[in-house]
């Protein structure tokens, strides 16, 4: 399987296995409700997708937060996760955040990936808080 990382926006046909990995994640697997695992952010922002063959088998989005850049909706195919596929992501992330002089990386993690997060330099801040009935924790990387 290629490792490459393919930025996408809303409107590529790849874009829909990004959701249809998303949804068997997030909704089946973890139980968000489906109304707000796509949300008004998801049209205008920049989207990554790892593929084997033609199917998603990794995703995460970016979107502007003020002069950072916001972390989300990372997602491994659950055969998958284990081999470097999400620290490939998060590590694109980092290099994006870098080359568009970001000030910092901020996303909201499950607290239960809070570790993974915390290897790729993200630390916590603030409470833990109720997200789509999981408890999360703010998670930030300054950038150098
Ligand atoms: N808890 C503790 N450590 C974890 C972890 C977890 N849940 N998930 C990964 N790690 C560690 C790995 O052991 C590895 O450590 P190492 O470098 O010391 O070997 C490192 O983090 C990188 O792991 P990697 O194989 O790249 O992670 P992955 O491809 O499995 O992706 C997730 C991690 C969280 C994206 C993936 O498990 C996933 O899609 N989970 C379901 C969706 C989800 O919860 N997304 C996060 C929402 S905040």
């Amino acid at each position: 399987m290629s490792t490459e990382i393919v930025p996408i926006r809303s409107d590529s046909p790849l874009y829909a296995g990004a959701l249809r990995l998303r949804h068997e994640v997030f909704v089946v697997e973890q139980a968000v409700p489906a109304d707000i695992e796509v949300d008004e952010l998801d049209e205008g922002a920049q989207h990554y997708v790892v593929l084997e063959g033609e199917e998603v088998v990794a995703t995460m989005r970016i979107v502007p937060y003020g002069g950072a850049l916001k972390v989300g909706r990372v997602a491994v195919r659950k055969d998958l996760r284990g081999a470097g596929l999400g620290r490939r992501l998060l590590e694109e992330a980092i290099r994006i955040g870098a080359a568009q002089g970001a000030r910092a990386l901020v996303l909201n993690a499950q607290v239960v990936a809070a570790p993974f997060y915390r290897k790729l330099g993200f630390v916590e801040e603030g409470p833990i808080f109720d997200e789509a009935g999981i408890p999360h924790t703010r998670m930030v990387r300054v950038m150098a």
